[in-house]
């Protein structure tokens, strides 16, 4: 059976005391369940502070984004050497903000999601399509060249150790939640495209879903066969949202 993964992706907010106390309310009642995983990704500057905080507990610690490169002369940039030495066990790329509001590509996120593994963490591959892609009718055929762009560069055997999250676009912040039965068409789908290079790969590797995923919709999201938990936005930066969902999570 595989783990379930919440992981709350705080994006661009938060200061040092509503941080402070967000993660002392998490950690005041961290579901007591082996099956589930909690995961916090602060902004960069907070990281630190979010790792003394949680030393000791069962939570992990993430970052947003990270270089495609190992160092030197990239003003601006975070190595994931860097962040593993800050106390990061994971690194989201690519998540679909990255993609349209910076420009990154696909190959920029297979460059990302290598260097993530490369300094020993593990990476959480966002993909999923925009509105006018599903009305197309091209969910498949976007997910699976976001998805192609990485096994095309690190390879099928990667996946033993990353994280895919399923991020519909048009389901990210705006409180349109992919139906239990929308998401799970597309995690199959997306398990199928691994099935055909490595069945062993394919039935172990997490699949989250993100997008307006919410304390009253995670137990539905979560009980589907090929759903793994939950990549969270707006509902992680409240503590007894975010709670609310590993519950439903601890109760899968
Ligand atoms: P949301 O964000 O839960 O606010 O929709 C999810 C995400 O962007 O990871």
């Amino acid at each position: 059976m595989r783990q379930i993964l919440v992981a709350g992706n705080w994006k661009m907010n938060g200061d040092s005391a509503t941080n402070a106390e967000l993660v002392a309310n998490i950690l005041a009642a961290v579901p007591v369940s082996d099956n589930v995983r909690l995961l916090l990704c602060p902004p960069f500057t907070y990281i630190s502070a979010v790792a003394a905080q949680i030393a000791g507990s069962k939570v992990s610690l993430g970052a947003q984004n990270v270089s495609e490169h190992s160092g030197g002369a990239h003003t601006g940039e975070v190595a994931a050497a860097m962040l593993r030495d800050i106390g990061c066990s994971y690194a989201i790329v690519g998540h679909s903000e990255r993609r349209t509001l910076y420009g990154e590509t696909s190959a920029q996120v297979a460059n990302k999601f290598q260097a993530v593994l490369d300094a020993g963490m593990t990476p959480i591959l966002c993909i999923g399509e925009t509105l006018q892609e599903r009305e197309a009718g091209r969910t498949n055929a976007v997910t699976e060249e976001q998805l192609d762009a990485v096994l095309g560069t690190s390879g099928i055997a990667a996946f033993g150790s990353a994280v895919i999250a399923y991020e519909p676009v048009w389901a990210i912040g705006t409180g349109k939640t992919a139906s239990p039965e929308q998401a799970q068409d597309v995690h199959r789908h997306i398990r199928a495209v691994l099935e055909k290079q490595d069945r062993a790969v394919a039935a172990t590797v997490q699949i989250l879903y993100g997008g307006s995923m919410k304390g009253d919709n995670a137990a539905g999201l979560i009980a589907m066969q090929d759903i793994d938990g939950g990549l969270v936005g707006g509902a992680s930066l409240q503590a007894a949202d975010f709670l609310a969902i590993a519950g439903a999570a601890a109760q899968n």
